[in-house]
C-alpha cells in the first residue's frame, strides 16, 4: 500500500500561490488490498526532517475528499507536510511534499518601473547587473507586471512558464510569480535583464477592438531575495538603478503575434522611470503555469494549388512553431497561423478575422533555434513564406497550455468515437490556457462565461480543474462585485461593458450562471469546501441578482440573453439565438442556479440559506410549470432544446410524456439533433436518463450532419462552433463566426463519463468519495473503457457486450465507496466469479469487481430471417445489405418500409414479392449473423 500523490491546493509542490484560506492537503491511495479507511494524519513541518513540528492533526476518523490545514502561515516560508493513513486491517503509509508562500501580504520594497525611452518602445528590456560574492543557498525572484514579461538571469530564463503573469482583471489584482531562480546566479557578475510586451494588460484585446485596458504603460516590480550559505540575505529591488534598452521584438501581442528583427541596434541605453501603480494590487498568483506540456513534429510539407508553402501539424494545436534556422540561416521569413484550408486546398484565414497571428522573422545571419513569445497561436496550419521548400525537422510545434494532470480516459469500440473523444481533449488543451476562452484563434479568445459553463463538467473528467477553476472564479467574483452580482459575459471583462452595446448592459442567463454552475461543479468533483466557501459569496450575489430582475412572478422574462446559442431551430438564420424563448430559458436557469446555491449553502452548513434557497426554486419551478408547462404536461415551447431543460432543470410536470415527446421530435429530425449551446450540452443525459438511452447513443453515432460524428468524418482533429463550419458540400460555414476549435459541444463527454461508463459524483460523497456507478451500455456500441484518477483515487468502468450477455469491470478506490445501479439486471449474477444477490443501488467498497449476467432485454441479436422486419430495417448495416443483395428491394417506395411493419423480414420481402432464392438464403446466413448493432 502506499499513498502516491499528495497535492496542496490541488498542486503540485507549489510556489507563492496564495495561501489566503487554509491549505488543503488531497492525497490518493493505491494497493491498499481492499482495506477500509481507518485514519489519517497530517503533520507540518518547517524542516525537511519534520523534527520539530508546528502541526499535527492527530488522528482524523474522517475520511474527506481534502483536509483544511489550520495554519497561521508566514511570507516566503517553505513548509514540509506528511499524511499518513491507516486502514482497519492496520496497514499504514506515508508520504511528504512541501508548499512554499510567496509575499503573501509583506510590504514590497520595490518600486514599478519602465523604461525612459522616448518614444515608447513596443517590446523593451528592462536590466541591471548584480554582484555576488558569497554562496548562495536560495535565491527568490518575486515579480508583478502590467504587460507580459520573461525574466533572465545569465541569458537563462527564470523557470519554465510562459506569458506571465497571465491574464486577470488588473484593475482588481495583480498577480505576483515566485520562481525559484537558486540554479541560475553565479558567483561574481549576473545579469538580470527583463523583456516586456502589451499581453493582456496594455495590447489590443477583446471585442471593440480596445487597447490600454487596464494601463498605457508597461511596467515592472520585482525583488530577488538571495539567503547566503553564511545566514546573511539580501534583496535587489526594481528602482532606478535599472536601465533599459531595445529587445530584437519590434512587436509582440496575443491577437497578432510577434516581429523578431535580430538585426535591431539594441546597444543603446536608456534610464528607467517609476511607475504610479497601486502596490496593495499585488497579490499571490493563482494562474496556474503556462508551460509546453507536449511538442509534435510536423506531419507534411503541402504545396497549396496556388503554391503557398504549408506545414501540417496533423493536429487542431495551440501554441507555436519553435524554429531551427540551421539550414536558412540567412533567410528572412513569415509564419502566418491558420486552421482550415479552403475546399480548393488554399491558405484560409478569413476566420480569424482580425488577428493577424502572425510570426515574422529578420535574420542577422547567425544560425538559432527560435520561437516567438508572448503569443500563442490555435492552428493545424503554418504557412511559411521565404525560405522556399521548408525542412520539415526545422520546425518543432509547442502545445502550451496550463500545467494541469490529465485524469480521465474513454475509449470505446467506435474509432470515430474515439476521435472525438481526443477532439474535445484537445479543444480543452488549446481553450485551457489560463483562461477557460470560447476559442484561441481569431480575435477573441475570451473567457466567455457560457462555454466554460457547459464545458466544465467534462473538463472536470478530463484534468484535474480545481486550481485552473479557481483562478477564473476568483476573478469572475472580482467582476461581479463591479457588476451588482451580475456577471460579465466574459471573464475578465476587459472593460467592455463599458462601451456601448446594449448587450453589455446586463447579464445574460446560462453564461452567467457560471457563477453558480463551475464553483458547484468543481465541488463535486474535488470535494474541497474551502473552494466552495471561497466562491458562495459569488453564487449567492449571482441569485440575487436574478431576483432584482425578477418582477415578482418567479421568472426571469427580462432582459439580453443569448438563449440557446447557434441552435439549428430557427427559421431565421441571420439571428443566432435558436428558437427556444429567452424568457424560459433564463427562468430555467433562475431556477437550477437557486438550486445550485441551495445546495452549497448545505454543503457549507448554512441551513437558513439552504431553506432560503430551496423554497425560491419552488416558486421559481411552480411559476414555470404554470407558465411554460401545458395542463396535461406538454412543454409548450416545441423545440428540442425545450424539453431538454424541462428535463434537465426538472420543471416538466410529466417527465415521462415529455421524454417522449423530445425522442419524437428526433425521430421527426430524422434522428438528428437541432440544439445549441444550452440544449446541447444535457440532451444525451436527459435522453439517457428518462427512457432513452438508444437515442441518445444514436445522437452520438449519427455520422451525417449535424452530429458530432460529422464533423469527425470531415477531419475534424477539435470540436468546431458550429454543426456546419464545414458544410456537407465541402464549403466553409459563415466565416464571422467560424472557429474550429471551440469546446462548447465537447460537453457530450460529460455524458460519456456519467451516463455511458456510469460515474456520478454524489453531493453527500463530494470528491469521489462516494458515486453513483451506474453505466449505461447499448448495442450501438461492442465495448467501452473508462477511467478517471479522482481524487479519491482511480475509477475504472468497463462492459462489454457479448453472446455471454454483459460483462462489467469496475475498480473502485481506496477510501470510496459505489451504489452500483446495472442496467437489465436479473436478481442474481456473478461477481468475481462467485454467484451474488444482486440489489439495486447496492453498495461496493474499494477493490476491482467484475461482473457478468444475462441481461433481462435483448443487448446482442443474432439476426436471421426470422428476425422482426422492424428491427432489421431500423440497422443500417442491416438495410444496406438488403440494397446491395435482394434484387428489387432497392427499388421499393421508401413509404412501404416506414412505420415499424410487422412481422419476420422473410414474411415483409415475401409479401412485397421478393421471394429469397437458396443462394440468398445461405449467405444471409453466412454474413448477418458478422453483423451486431454496433456496427452501424
Ligand atoms: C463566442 C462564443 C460566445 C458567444 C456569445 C461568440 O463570439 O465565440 O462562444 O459564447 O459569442 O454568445
Amino acid at each position: 500500500m502506499e499513498i502516491y500523490e499528495v497535492k496542496i491546493n490541488h498542486l503540485h509542490t507549489p510556489i507563492g500561490f496564495m495561501m489566503r484560506e487554509n491549505p488543503t492537503v488531497g492525497f490518493k491511495v493505491q494497493g491498499a488490498d481492499n482495506a477500509e479507511f481507518q485514519s489519517a494524519r497530517i503533520f507540518v513541518s518547517a524542516s525537511e526532517d519534520f523534527s520539530s513540528l508546528m502541526y499535527d492533526s492527530g488522528e482524523m476518523i474522517e475520511n474527506l475528499a481534502v483536509y483544511p490545514l489550520p495554519l497561521r502561515l508566514m511570507p516566503r516560508t517553505r513548509y514540509f507536510v506528511r499524511v499518513q493513513v491507516i486502514t482497519n486491517k492496520a496497514d499504514r503509509a506515508q508520504a511528504s511534499t512541501w508548499f512554499e508562500t510567496g509575499k503573501m501580504t509583506e510590504s514590497w520594497q520595490a518600486e514599478w518601473i519602465t523604461t525612459a525611452e522616448k518614444p515608447d518602445n513596443a517590446v523593451p528590456v528592462l536590466a541591471r547587473n548584480v554582484e555576488v560574492s558569497k554562496t548562495v543557498k536560495t535565491a527568490r525572484l518575486y515579480v508583478g507586471c502590467g504587460g507580459l514579461y520573461e525574466f533572465e538571469i545569465n541569458g537563462q530564463k527564470a523557470g519554465n512558464e510562459y506569458l506571465t503573469p497571465y491574464c486577470n482583471k488588473y484593475s482588481s489584482w495583480m498577480q505576483a510569480i515566485t520562481h525559484d531562480v537558486t540554479s541560475l546566479l553565479k558567483s561574481g557578475e549576473n545579469k538580470l535583464e527583463v523583456t516586456m510586451a502589451n499581453g493582456w494588460y496594455k495590447g489590443r484585446f477583446a471585442l471593440d477592438g480596445l487597447s490600454d485596458i487596464y494601463g498605457s504603460t508597461l511596467a515592472l516590480i520585482a525583488e530577488l531575495h538571495i539567503c547566503y550559505e553564511d545566514g546573511s540575505a539580501e534583496v535587489i529591488c526594481t528602482d532606478n538603478n535599472w536601465h533599459s534598452h531595445k529587445s530584437c521584438y519590434q512587436s509582440a501581442d496575443i491577437y497578432d503575434g510577434v516581429q523578431l528583427d535580430f538585426t535591431r541596434d539594441t546597444s543603446e541605453r536608456f534610464d528607467v522611470q517609476t511607475v504610479k501603480i497601486d502596490k496593495k494590487l499585488l497579490t499571490d498568483r493563482l494562474s496556474l503555469p503556462v508551460v509546453v506540456k507536449e511538442t509534435r513534429k510536423v506531419a507534411s510539407v503541402i504545396t497549396t494549388p496556388k503554391g503557398e508553402k504549408v506545414l501540417d501539424m496533423g493536429q487542431n494545436m495551440v501554441g507555436w512553431l519553435r524554429v531551427d534556422t540551421a539550414k536558412f540561416k540567412d533567410k528572412n521569413f513569415t509564419v502566418r497561423f491558420f486552421e482550415v484550408l479552403t475546399p480548393e486546398g488554399n491558405v484560409y484565414l478569413d476566420n480569424i478575422r482580425s488577428a493577424k497571428a502572425t510570426f515574422s522573422y529578420t535574420s542577422d545571419g547567425q544560425a538559432r533555434v527560435t520561437e516567438p513569445e508572448f503569443t500563442f497561436y490555435g492552428f493545424r496550419y503554418a504557412w511559411i513564406d521565404g525560405i522556399g521548400e521548408p525542412p520539415q525537422d526545422a520546425f518543432t510545434g509547442c502545445v502550451a497550455y496550463s500545467d494541469m494532470d490529465l485524469t480521465g480516459n474513454l475509449e470505446t469500440s467506435n474509432p470515430l468515437v474515439n476521435r472525438l473523444f481526443l477532439n474535445a481533449l484537445w479543444g480543452q488543451k488549446g481553450n485551457f490556457v489560463d483562461v477557460p476562452t470560447d476559442c484561441p484563434q481569431r480575435d477573441e479568445r475570451l473567457g466567455w462565461t457560457g462555454d466554460a459553463q457547459v464545458f466544465c463538467g467534462t473538463a472536470n473528467f478530463n484534468m484535474d480543474t480545481s486550481a485552473f477553476f479557481a483562478k477564473y472564479m476568483y476573478d469572475m467574483y472580482e467582476e461581479q462585485k463591479e457588476h451588482g452580482g451580475g456577471t460579465p459575459h466574459f471573464v475578465p471583462s476587459f472593460q467592455d461593458g463599458a462601451h456601448g452595446s446594449p448587450m453589455f448592459k446586463g447579464s445574460s442567463a446560462a453564461w452567467a450562471d457560471a457563477a453558480t454552475i463551475i464553483p458547484w461543479t468543481n465541488y463535486l468533483h474535488s470535494g474541497d469546501k474551502t473552494l466552495l466557501a471561497r466562491q458562495y459569496p459569488g453564487m449567492k450575489a449571482w441569485i440575487e441578482y436574478i431576483r432584482k430582475q425578477d418582477t415578482g412572478s418567479f421568472l426571469w422574462d427580462t432582459g439580453f440573453h443569448f438563449g440557446d446559442w447557434l441552435a439549428l431551430d430557427t427559421a431565421r438564420p441571420e439571428r443566432p439565438m435558436g428558437t427556444t424563448p429567452n424568457e424560459m430559458v433564463a427562468s430555467a436557469y433562475y431556477l437550477y442556479s437557486a438550486e445550485l446555491t441551495a445546495k452549497a449553502a448545505q454543503a457549507l452548513g448554512n441551513l437558513d440559506d439552504a431553506n432560503e434557497y430551496t423554497s425560491l426554486a419552488a416558486k421559481i419551478r411552480a411559476a414555470m410549470q404554470s407558465e411554460f408547462v401545458s395542463p396535461n404536461g406538454r412543454v409548450t415551447s416545441d423545440t428540442q432544446t425545450a424539453e431538454v431543460i424541462a428535463l434537465f432543470v426538472n420543471f416538466a410536470t410529466d417527465k415521462a410524456k415529455t421524454a417522449a415527446m423530445l425522442h419524437k421530435k428526433i425521430a421527426d429530425n430524422d434522428g438528428h439533433l437541432n440544439t445549441g449551446f444550452v440544449g446541447t450540452a444535457y440532451l444525451n443525459r436527459v435522453l439517457s436518463d428518462n427512457g432513452f438511452n438508444a437515442t441518445a447513443y444514436q445522437l452520438l453515432l449519427n455520422k451525417n450532419y449535424p452530429g458530432w460524428l460529422y464533423e469527425v468524418e470531415k477531419g475534424a482533429t477539435t470540436i468546431w462552433e458550429r454543426w456546419n463550419s464545414i458544410k456537407p458540400d465541402g464549403s466553409l460555414g459563415d466565416v464571422s463566426m467560424n472557429s474550429f476549435n471551440h469546446y462548447a459541444y465537447g460537453a457530450v463527454m460529460e455524458w460519456m463519463y456519467r451516463n455511458c461508463a456510469g460515474l456520478q459524483p454524489l453531493a453527500e460523497g463530494a470528491g469521489f468519495k462516494k458515486i453513483r456507478l451506474a453505466p449505461q451500455p447499448s448495442p450501438q456500441m461492442e465495448w467501452l473503457k473508462a477511467s478517471y484518477h479522482s481524487p479519491a483515487g482511480l475509477y475504472r468502468s468497463e462492459w462489454r457486450i457479448s453472446e455471454r450477455g454483459l460483462q462489467f469491470d469496475f475498480s473502485i478506490p481506496f477510501g470510496a465507496k459505489a451504489m452500483l445501479h446495472l442496467p437489465d439486471a436479473p436478481a442474481e449474477m456473478v461477481i468475481n466469479g462467485t454467484k451474488t444477490r444482486y440489489e439495486d443501488g447496492m453498495e461496493l467498497s474499494s477493490g476491482v469487481f467484475k461482473i457478468e449476467y444475462a441481461p433481462t432485454a435483448p443487448y446482442y441479436t443474432v439476426y436471421g430471417l426470422d428476425s422482426a422486419a422492424a428491427e432489421v430495417l431500423d440497422n443500417a448495416a442491416l438495410s444496406a445489405w438488403l440494397r446491395e443483395n435482394v434484387p428489387g428491394f432497392a427499388e421499393l417506395p421508401f413509404y412501404l418500409l416506414m412505420g415499424s411493419p410487422a412481422g419476420t423480414i422473410q414474411q415483409l420481402l415475401e409479401g412485397f414479392g421478393l421471394p429469397l432464392n437458396d443462394a440468398i438464403k445461405q449467405k444471409i446466413s453466412k454474413e448477418w449473423s458478422k453483423i451486431r448493432s454496433w456496427s452501424v
